[in-house]
Parts: C-alpha cells; sequence; structure tokens
C-alpha cells in the first residue's frame, strides 16, 4: 500500500534512493519577516507566536507600539504570554508585575525602591526590532542580534489608495525558506508540475540583497529583498497584477508562506476590470489548494523532498545554484 508520511520537522528521512539525508540542512536566515497583520493584534493584545524556532511574545501597548519579545521574565522566568498583561506602555509579567516597554526595557517594579542600575543602561528582556509597514508588523530576526541591515522597501502597490486591498492567502510548509523562492527560478518544473505549456525562459541577477527575475520577457516580473519578501508582477497588455509573497520561518524546516494578491482598481465593466480579475483568480485560484492549483502541486513536493545540497542540473534547468549563491548571504553558520 502507497502511504505519504509526512515526517516531523527535524527528523531524517530515508529517501527512495537510499541512504539517509538531513531535509533541511540550512539554519534559520536574517531578516526582516511577517509576524502579523496589523489589524490582528490590537493595543492592550497579546499572543504568543512561534517563529524562528523559538517561541515569542507579541504585543501591542496601549499607546500603540508593537513589540516582538523573548517569552521568558528576566526577573525570575516567569512566562510572559501566560497571565502577562499589557498595561499603559509595556507588557506585565504576571510573577512580580515588572514591565517592559516593546524595546524591551524594563520599565517598572512596583516594589523595588531603586531600580537594578542595568535596567537604566540597556534593555533587560530581548526584544526583536519592529516596524510596521502596509498593515503588516515586521520583525528583524538575526540569531546573533545583530541590527536591521536593510528597510523593508517601498512597494507602491501596497501604499496606493487606486489599488484593490490586496486578497490575502496563507498556506503552512514542511520545509525551509530557501525552497519557496528557489520555484521562481526552476523554471523547468513550470511545465512538468505546473502544465505550463512551454518551459519559459529568463534572466535573472542578485544586487546586493536584492534579487531580479526577468521571466517570458517580461511577463512575469520577479523582485525579492531579504529572504522574507518577494514582490512578483505579471503583466498582459496594460493590465498590472502585484503577487507581494511573505513567508516566515516558524523554524528551519517549516515555514508559513503568506501572500497578498492586488491590482489597480478599474471601472467595473471594463476590458481591463475583467482581465485583472481574471489575472487574479488565476493567481488566487492557483493558491486556492484547488486540485491542480499552484500551491497544491507544490505543496506535496515541498513538505516530502529533501534539499539537495550538490544537485545534478542539465541544461534546460534555471540558475539555481545562482540563486543559492545569492540566498547564502543571509545564513550565519
Ligand atoms: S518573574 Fe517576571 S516579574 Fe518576577
Ligand atoms: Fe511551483
Amino acid at each position: 500500500m502507497n502511504s505519504v508520511v509526512t515526517p516531523l520537522p527535524g527528523t531524517r528521512t530515508e529517501l527512495s534512493g537510499g541512504g539517509t539525508s538531513e531535509r533541511c540542512p540550512l539554519p534559520v536566515p536574517f531578516g526582516w519577516f511577517f509576524v502579523s497583520y496589523s489589524e490582528d493584534i490590537k493595543p492592550g493584545e497579546l499572543k504568543n507566536i512561534q517563529y524562528f524556532g523559538q517561541e515569542w511574545v507579541l504585543f501591542r501597548a496601549e499607546t500603540g507600539e508593537a513589540g516582538v519579545v523573548d517569552p521568558y521574565c528576566p526577573h525570575l522566568g516567569a512566562h510572559l504570554g501566560h497571565g502577562g498583561k499589557v498595561e499603559g506602555d509595556s507588557l506585565r509579567c504576571p510573577f512580580h508585575h515588572w514591565a517592559y516597554n516593546p524595546k524591551g526595557w524594563c520599565t517598572r517594579i512596583p516594589y523595588a525602591k531603586v531600580m537594578p542600575p542595568v535596567t537604566k543602561r540597556q534593555p533587560i528582556l530581548k526584544a526583536l526590532p519592529v516596524a510596521e509597514k502596509y498593515g503588516i508588523v515586521w520583525a528583524w530576526y538575526h540569531p546573533k542580534g545583530v541590527e536591521p541591515q536593510w528597510e523593508i522597501p517601498e512597494i507602491p502597490e501596497l501604499a496606493d489608495a487606486n489599488y484593490i486591498p490586496p486578497a490575502r492567502g496563507e498556506w503552512p510548509v514542511n520545509t525551509f525558506i530557501q525552497e519557496l523562492g528557489e520555484n521562481g527560478i526552476d523554471f523547468a518544473h513550470l511545465k512538468f508540475l505546473h502544465h505550463s505549456p512551454i518551459i519559459p525562459t529568463g534572466e535573472c541577477r542578485a544586487e546586493g540583497i536584492r534579487w531580479f527575475v526577468n521571466m517570458a520577457n517580461g511577463y512575469i516580473m520577479i523582485e525579492q529583498t531579504g529572504p522574507g519578501l518577494q514582490v512578483v508582477r505579471f503583466t498582459k497588455g496594460k493590465v498590472v497584477t502585484t503577487m507581494v509573497s511573505y513567508p516566515t520561518p516558524v523554524s528551519n524546516s517549516r515555514t508559513i508562506m503568506r501572500m497578498g494578491f492586488t491590482h489597480r482598481k478599474y471601472p467595473q465593466g471594463t476590458p481591463e476590470a475583467k482581465l485583472a480579475a481574471d489575472m487574479l483568480q488565476e493567481q488566487v485560484g492557483q493558491g486556492s489548494g484547488a486540485e491542480a492549483g499552484f500551491e497544491s502541486v507544490d505543496m506535496i513536493v515541498w513538505n516530502n523532498k529533501c534539499y539537495r545540497e550538490a544537485p545534478l542540473l542539465c541544461d534546460g534547468d534555471g540558475e539555481i545554484l545562482k540563486w543559492r549563491r545569492y540566498f547564502s548571504q543571509f545564513y550565519i553558520r
């Protein structure tokens, strides 16, 4: 009997080719990553979240600022996300009511006559740098705590009232984040997995932290900034639809893939409106888990594949190794 077994993250799996291989041998990369839609964390709220291989507490102070902090109180180790409470500008620990602001500074110890001097000098609770842009709370993760090395780029479509509010999708995947982006340069799979009539041609280039792909003479243009943000624009005639992808590593072997799809608002009933709606449907539909759908077919591959560190490639493959060289700058090993 055939059965598909999805191994637990990080486990080793027997490959049909024989031998044992770690499915996901690479660490969580550094960069800006989606941690929440802004509207999903209101002033006064807190949530326990799991990203970058550990637990964090996401909260929003009553003053409006969002924080992503280590869950364990620097005092005596209580979990801030279990019984903690947002109070004013800070998150209050349930155990002895020490309070921390979104940057990790200790703001109050209600029973201390003198605050420990270190609390004046530096944040004592580990807090990730946070930015809010495009209705998304982004956290900067770096395994060594290095400060942000770039800014979240401008995505004109997401800041323009002439565009429809992005349609959103979300899919958990049992693999590491690099594999998702590798799809964008793996031209051959578009024919064989996705039934595209031809294998499209394309060019790619890396520019520092950015990565660009021009596929099928400008029909698909990919713009990646760091590991956690990719913008893909599809052009048919005068109509452009934009797919923004912001995957977040849960760990080095599990990723939540999230996307938003948008296009310019066109007057109802115009050919542009129809074409944009069709293109959007094509893309969203691809992502909706329909039987031959885009994401559902990739998903089966991703959830079960292993990583070939030194793959045997042929001349019809895209520039997979160039993509991997680009991506390798985000790993600290
Ligand atoms: S353990 Fe958090 S205040 Fe004491
Ligand atoms: Fe794919």
